[in-house]
């Protein structure tokens, strides 16, 4: 028994939890998976092995991204990519949904369906449905002997490496770097942006690990929002467009780790009903990174602000006016609107790890969920 606890100890590499070094190890998740996926002189996206043809990429009219928990947050952020460089048009589905629903896929529809373990059942199945119904499958998956990259038809591995913790982190943002990828993938073979955007684009995916690296260099304001928020009931995330897939994601990490309840909203969406539960003192989690939307979620945040809420903001590096209408702001390096939930979550991350270790929870294993839920 002395020498399994020994062996825990070392695998955690010196952090007190597996969640907090796999947080760490988020640039390293991004750098292997993009490795061998963009070409030596940066100008394309290159997927070896994929048994899916130009022409059948070409033809695709339809994709539906299906996943559970956290890998379909990554989703919601992988249908604004697909959408916006490839213009396919993707509806995403919590697999457990999916597979009970009368979906239309035809021949011409491509399923992605994204799973760190590979191994969650809901998602097997809809696989499973999908390709009954004959659209062809890829999978995103974290393992690459798995059941769900067994069965479908390709396989984009993201090499976050082994995810211990319960709440999924690495494997998260590295299924949105497999996105990214993706994204520029389709609309290459489908040219659907210019190659001086791709050339960019690809830039900018590049240095989303150092990027990464200079986010986690700020942890301590985190661990001092995390103590003020420990003791409420609730709270609430706010975004706008891609932000809002981003503060789902935020939400459920809160969740899973500090019982605590939270609730993310579209921010424009608060005036139709949520904007009751705001009340003195509320925390809120205001994410505004995106430009276009940018005067939009000042306001809301000003009508959350008007009624007493304390406002954390994460916002751009380089914004001077977020922090006139917040109490605290986080921000991250800029980089292009589709890759910032890859920085912008990582503070969200460490929010609810310092919180749930504030309250004294058992981090890296939650009351009442498991790491792979391979039964219904
Ligand atoms: C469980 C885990 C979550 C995970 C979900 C889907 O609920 O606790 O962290 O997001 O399953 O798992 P998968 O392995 O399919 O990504």
């Amino acid at each position: 028994f002395h020498v399994d606890w020994d062996l825990v100890q070392a695998e955690k590499e010196g952090y007190d939890h597996f969640m907090l070094k796999e947080i760490h190890e988020q640039p390293r998740a991004f750098r292997n998976t993009m490795t061998g996926r963009i070409d030596e002189k940066g100008k394309k996206v290159i997927f070896e092995g994929l048994s899916l043809t130009s022409e059948q990429l070409m033809q695709i009219d339809k994709i539906f991204i299906v996943a559970c928990g956290t890998a379909y947050h990554a989703g919601l952020v992988g249908k604004y990519v697909i959408e916006d460089l490839a213009r396919i048009p993707v509806e995403v589905d919590v697999a457990s949904e999916f597979r009970y629903r009368r979906p239309i896929v035809t021949e011409k529809t491509l399923v992605i369906v994204v799973s760190q373990s590979g191994e969650t059942a809901d998602t097997l199945a809809a696989l499973r449905e999908a390709r009954r119904l004959g659209a062809k499958v890829l999978a995103i998956t974290n393992v690459v002997g798995s059941s769900i990259a067994r069965d479908a038809d390709d396989v984009i591995a993201t090499m976050a490496g082994p995810e211990i913790a319960v709440a999924s982190t690495k494997a998260y943002t590295s299924q949105l770097v497999a996105f990214y990828l993706l994204g520029i993938y389709l609309a290459q073979v489908r040219e659907t942006i210019e190659e001086g955007e791709r050339i960019s684009l690809i830039e900018a995916l590049e240095k989303l690990p150092e990027q990464a690296e200079e986010v986690l260099s700020y942890s301590e304001n985190i661990r001092t929002f995390a103590d003020s928020i420990k003791d409420h009931k609730s709270l609430f995330y706010i975004g706008r467009g891609i932000d809002y897939a981003v503060a789902l994601e935020g939400s459920l990490k809160l969740k899973e780790i500090s019982y605590i309840h939270s609730e993310a909203y579209p921010a424009g969406e608060l005036k139709h009903g949520t904007l009751a539960l705001i009340e003195e003192n509320i925390p809120v989690i205001a994410l505004a990174t995106q430009d276009e939307l940018y005067e939009k979620m000042i306001s809301n945040i000003k009508e959350v602000t008007a009624r007493g809420a304390h406002v954390l903001g994460i916002a751009l590096a380089g914004d001077t006016e977020l922090h006139k209408s917040t109490d605290e702001v986080i921000s991250v390096p800029s980089t292009v609107s589709l890759f910032t939930p890859a920085l912008s979550v990582i503070p969200l991350q460490l929010l609810s790890y310092y919180t749930s270790l504030a309250l004294g929870n058992d981090v890296d294993k939650p009351r009442n969920l498991a790491k792979s839920v391979t039964v219904e």
